[in-house]
């Protein structure tokens, strides 16, 4: 079963579509660890409420930080990382140390829209169609070599929120499958790209109308 630690600054319905994957058994994996540098961040109470170790780190120095981060997830065994809505900027020392073992979700389709509020980049820019996207995470923010993208419609009466939340429905489908995939040892990171092995998909099982998901979900 894969150990999974997770990154996150909010709210965390991310890390929530996490644990209920593992729950119900849709990934073969268990969240043993959640970090957070807020100390209020509602991640936290989720993590709790499902007994997985919490915990807050200060921030305020960034290298000490993101060694404690490191020291908790090696504590737990961590074999794959997750930033969940994690708000910070990894340094490269942290992104050596767990590359290929390191992903994020990011609420559009890279590289447009890199970035804090990308949803409302996205409806400010005026595209018809945005999405969102998983990536191993390198040493450039919002620019490692992505693992799946789902592109969903904007809407005419669309306003951020609205849009942010159609977007997070579907974060919270490729978020889990990537960690699946990683799981199954469908990946394989080539270069800038990252190749996908042949199994199965969860398109039939577990997927909206009007959005448009790339190979490999
Ligand atoms: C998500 O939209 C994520 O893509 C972005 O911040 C939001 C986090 O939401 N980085 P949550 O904390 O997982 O609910």
């Amino acid at each position: 079963m894969l150990r999974v630690g997770v990154l996150a600054s909010g709210r965390g319905t991310n890390l929530q579509a996490i644990i209920d994957a593992c729950n119900n058994k849709m990934i073969n994996a268990r969240v043993v660890a959640v970090v957070s540098d807020k100390e209020n961040a509602y991640a936290l109470e989720r993590a709790r409420k499902h007994g997985i170790e919490a915990y807050y780190v200060d921030a305020s120095d960034k290298e000490k930080h993101e060694r404690k981060i490191d020291e908790i997830f090696e504590s737990h065994g961590v074999e794959l990382a997750v930033g969940a809505g994690y708000m910070r900027i990894l340094s490269p020392w942290f992104i050596k140390r767990w590359y290929g073992k390191l992903i994020n979700i990011h609420p559009a389709l890279l590289p447009s829209f890199k970035g804090i509020d990308a949803q409302r980049q996205a409806l400010e820019y005026g595209v018809k169609i945005t999405g969102c996207t998983t990536h191993f995470m390198d040493e450039k923010p919002d620019h490692g070599p992505i693992i799946l993208q789902a592109a969903v419609r904007v809407k005419e009466d669309d306003t951020r929120d609205s849009l942010a939340e159609r977007i997070l429905k579907v974060e919270h489908q490729i978020l889990p499958r990537s960690i699946d995939l990683f799981e199954k040892g469908r990946l394989v990171i080539e270069g800038r790209k990252v190749k996908i092995l042949p199994g199965d998909s969860w398109l039939e099982k577990y997927s909206y109308p009007d959005v448009f998901y790339s190979e490999g979900y």
